[in-house]
């Protein structure tokens, strides 16, 4: 089917209702050059949603690349129109999966993961990248660079290779899982550690690639948080278009949940859905800014020193939290924030459930489990969590934890609830027999 519909008319646009200016999708900005603001990519009209959806479902069982891809699938709604010029690996297509214990832990009567540890370098940077690199290439730009506490430049560095491109990394040196530094060596980034924090580097890096041209592929992107839209679509088409009346996700710098109300808001206007999901956005206890803010407004303070063993939430000043509480407030929303212990011990749960995670997108289960305790989320409603990263991002992690060596970053005692310890048994049958009497595994 040729791509006609949709986006012929988009263009970037401030987020500051009193500029509102709007710039071709050409020009190489992340911020608002009259007012200062974020942009974002203006919202797509004329779609006919009963028959978008049927046309979105039947691409699944297309072999095009364009259509095998969850996040190209939904090209509509995109700011994309030439399909030869993208660059993808498949990513999207995630599964919702049940998680009747994980749900008991929380005190809910069921729950749903939408897993997005299973895309192509195991999270779901890879369903913004895919459009962000795809941008890079039609605006002719060779070289790409990021800030990431790890993910961001694993998807960067593989898409980049992908396209052809240079991926330019900058990491917070020591503060990243070695699964994440591992993926940004193998895809062939030039890696720079900076001894910083991601906010300080971040700051450094917008510089830079406005004084060199570098394209900047971090979430203030505005075409990152395009394809991240496509998480929320994907997720609907999965159940059959019913809203659900929660969507839990952790929070760091904000572009995910920035994302993914945009989706919800750009469908309920194009009337393929009749409502919006509450969203409930979890931070680190430590790195908490964004739930500061949403308790007490004012002015947006943010954290210096943020601290947290999730460390792709270990973030103190996130870039897009005036579109984030934009999302929150017209979904009625909350943000809530957890402890390492609490976090630690949801992780484990979610593995126990056969699921497995990163520690980021445990904070969750932990979020949710609080929520109900305090009556803010009722135990009959329908939620689906957002799980935001791979088990194996950070295996260093799971290894202390089963093994009673984790400690919070200020050196405080995790005491790991659910511990399952490496059993050690001499080679002959009878020590393991007895091992197994023992555990009582017959
Ligand atoms: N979960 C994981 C696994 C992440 O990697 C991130 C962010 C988040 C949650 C938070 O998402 O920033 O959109 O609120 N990781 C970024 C990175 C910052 O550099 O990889 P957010």
């Amino acid at each position: 089917m040729p791509y006609t519909e949709g986006l012929s008319t988009a263009n970037l646009l401030c987020i500051n209702p009193s500029c509102a200016s709007r710039f071709p999708l050409g020009e190489v900005i992340y911020t608002c050059p009259r007012c200062g603001a974020l942009l974002e990519i203006s919202a797509p009209v004329g779609l006919a949603a009963e028959r978008m959806k049927r046309v979105w479902r039947e691409r699944r069982m297309s072999n095009a690349p364009e259509d095998r891809s969850g996040v190209w699938r939904y090209r509509e709604l995109l700011p994309f129109e030439d399909m030869s010029r993208i660059v993808t690996l498949a990513e999207g297509n995630t599964p919702v999966l049940e998680a009747p214990h994980a749900a008991r832990y929380a005190g809910l009567d069921a729950l749903r993961f939408k897993h997005q540890g299973f895309n192509p370098t195991g999270s779901f940077k890879d369903n913004g990248m895919t459009a962000g690199a795809s941008q890079a290439l039609r605006l002719g730009l060779k070289r790409v660079a990021c800030v990431s506490t790890g993910n961001t430049s694993a998807s960067m560095a593989a898409y980049a290779s992908a396209a052809g491109l240079t991926p330019i990394i900058f990491l917070p040196h020591g503060n990243i899982s070695y699964g994440k530094l591992a993926q940004a060596l193998e895809y062939g980034a030039l890696t720079v550690q900076v001894e910083a924090n991601f906010d300080q580097i971040l700051k450094l890096v917008r510089e830079l690639a406005e004084k060199t041209g570098i394209y900047l592929l971090n979430s203030v992107n505005p075409f990152r948080i395009e394809g991240q839209k496509t998480i929320m679509v994907e997720l609907l088409d999965q159940l059959d278009w019913r809203v659900p009346d929660w969507i839990v996700l952790p929070g760091g710098n904000l572009g995910n949940i920035s994302a993914f109300g945009k989706a919800f808001r750009e469908l309920l206007a194009l009337g393929f859905i009749g409502r919006l999901p509450r969203f409930a956005v979890i931070q680190a206890e430590g790195s908490a800014p964004f739930c500061s803010y949403f308790h007490r407004r004012g002015a947006f303070t943010p954290v210096t020193k943020p601290e947290t063993l999730a460390t792709a939430i270990r973030i103190g000043d996130p870039v897009s939290w005036p579109k984030a509480i934009q999302v929150i407030d017209e979904s009625n929303g909350v943000v809530e924030k957890v402890s390492e212990q609490e976090i630690a011990d949801a992780k484990a749960v979610i593995g126990q459930c056969g699921i497995g995670c990163e520690p980021a997108s445990a904070a969750t289960l932990a979020g949710m489990r609080k929520l109900v305790a305090s009556g803010m989320m009722r135990k009959e409603e329908s939620v689906v969590a957002v799980l935001t990263g791979h088990v194996l991002k950070d295996p260093d992690y799971i290894y202390r934890y089963h093994t009673d060596q984790l400690a919070t970053p200020s050196g405080g005692k995790i005491s790991p609830s659910f511990a399952n310890r490496p059993v050690s048994v001499a080679a002959d049958l009878d020590s393991i027999a007895w091992l197994l009497e023992d555990r009582r595994i017959s």
